[in-house]
């Protein structure tokens, strides 16, 4: 068993997914790439993951790698050119991205799936407990997730995943998990779990969302886990073994695995809606872009209104007009 008193200091970010639904944006830019506003994706996973503590970050690539790590490194030209106007402000937005932590790079060949993905992390993780944060799903930095995560593998041991109570109709597009109550308000042990369960078959309305803290163990199961699902090595597959795992002789099992509900703002930003959704909303309450954007929305949204109450005003009249006169 691992000692899960340590802190946790690793963190597993991967962006090796085709990003199909955001085509053709993605052709030839990593989704995590997209600007939120005025920053990439992923940046606000990394900083997510620095804040809280992991200041170790490996990234599983693959294609189009190179804006990735562009972008978390340093830019001497950009910097020196803002250095030369005095314009510190822009020169400290540059600088930001390549200090949030020690970022390395492991490329995953053929994305055969997200529990792949993690595997290609082992070599560099080592027999620690780890994070893994998905690089399109963006957690609003108000409210914290992670940490209370690694607050719960601390007291329970094994691994965590992060759950989110989703619309019945929507719960076959997640990993689904069935669960049991803790006695402690948003940890629920997981007895079961599912990936994109057929419509109808759900075990709960509980979906499993981009944050994970795993025990090393599940490096051992993805080895033995088979293609699942689309034909990929499914993670939820991994976990899913964990959590119903009987003990070992020695007392381990590699589990339990546990769910912190959480309830607070998350997007998945390779889903265009919701990237929609993260970029309106993130703008409307920054304080240098929110006054103007939201005076803009607001008449936007109303002249829309507006329309629609003209047009359907109109309706009638305009299908009276088109009546051929008997
Ligand atoms: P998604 O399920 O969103 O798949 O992956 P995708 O290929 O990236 O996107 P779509 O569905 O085609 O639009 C969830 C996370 O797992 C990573 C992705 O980069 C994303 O962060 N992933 C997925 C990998 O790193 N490797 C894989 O083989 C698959």
């Amino acid at each position: 068993m691992n000692d899960t008193s340590v802190g946790i200091t690793k963190a597993v970010v991967p962006v090796a997914g085709l990003g199909t639904r955001f085509l053709p944006a993605t052709k030839a830019t990593p989704k995590e790439m997209l600007p939120v506003v005025d920053k990439p994706a992923i940046q606000y996973v990394v900083e997510e993951a620095a804040s809280a503590g992991m200041s170790d970050i490996l990234m599983v690539t693959g294609r189009n790698k190179r804006p990735l790590e562009d972008h978390f490194d340093r830019n001497y030209e950009l910097e020196a050119t803002l250095h030369a106007k005095g314009d510190g402000d822009r020169l400290a937005r540059v600088c930001a991205s390549s200090e949030l932590g020690d970022i390395h790079y492991v490329r995953q060949g053929d994305p055969r799936g997200l529990g792949h993905a993690v595997l290609c992390a082992a070599p560099h993780v080592g027999n620690e407990p780890f994070a893994v944060l998905l690089g399109d799903d963006l957690i609003d930095p108000r409210d914290p997730l992670l940490s209370r995560m690694a607050e719960v593998r601390a007291r329970f041991g094994g691994s965590v995943v992060a759950l989110m109570e989703v619309d019945p109709g929507q719960i076959h597009l997640y990993g689904c998990a069935a669960i049991e109550a803790t006695g402690d308000g948003d940890v629920v042990r997981i007895t079961d779990l599912v990936e994109k369960p057929d419509p109808g078959t759900a075990p709960s309305n509980y979906a499993v969302i981009g944050r994970y803290v795993l025990d090393p163990e599940i490096f051992d199961v993805l080895r033995r886990t088979e293609p699942g699902r689309g034909g990929e090595i499914q993670l939820t597959d991994a976990l899913q073994a964990l959590a119903v795992a009987t003990p070992q002789p020695d007392g381990t099992t590699g589990g339990p695995v546990h769910g912190v509900v959480f309830k607070g703002r998350r997007y998945d930003t390779g889903d265009r809606a919701d990237f929609l959704r993260a970029t309106v909303r993130l703008a409307w309450e920054r304080e240098d872009l929110g006054p103007e954007f939201r005076e803009w929305l607001r008449e936007f949204v109303a002249q829309d209104a507006l329309t629609s109450v003209v047009q359907d005003a109109l309706t009638p009249v305009a299908q009276d007009a088109l009546t051929p006169v008997a």
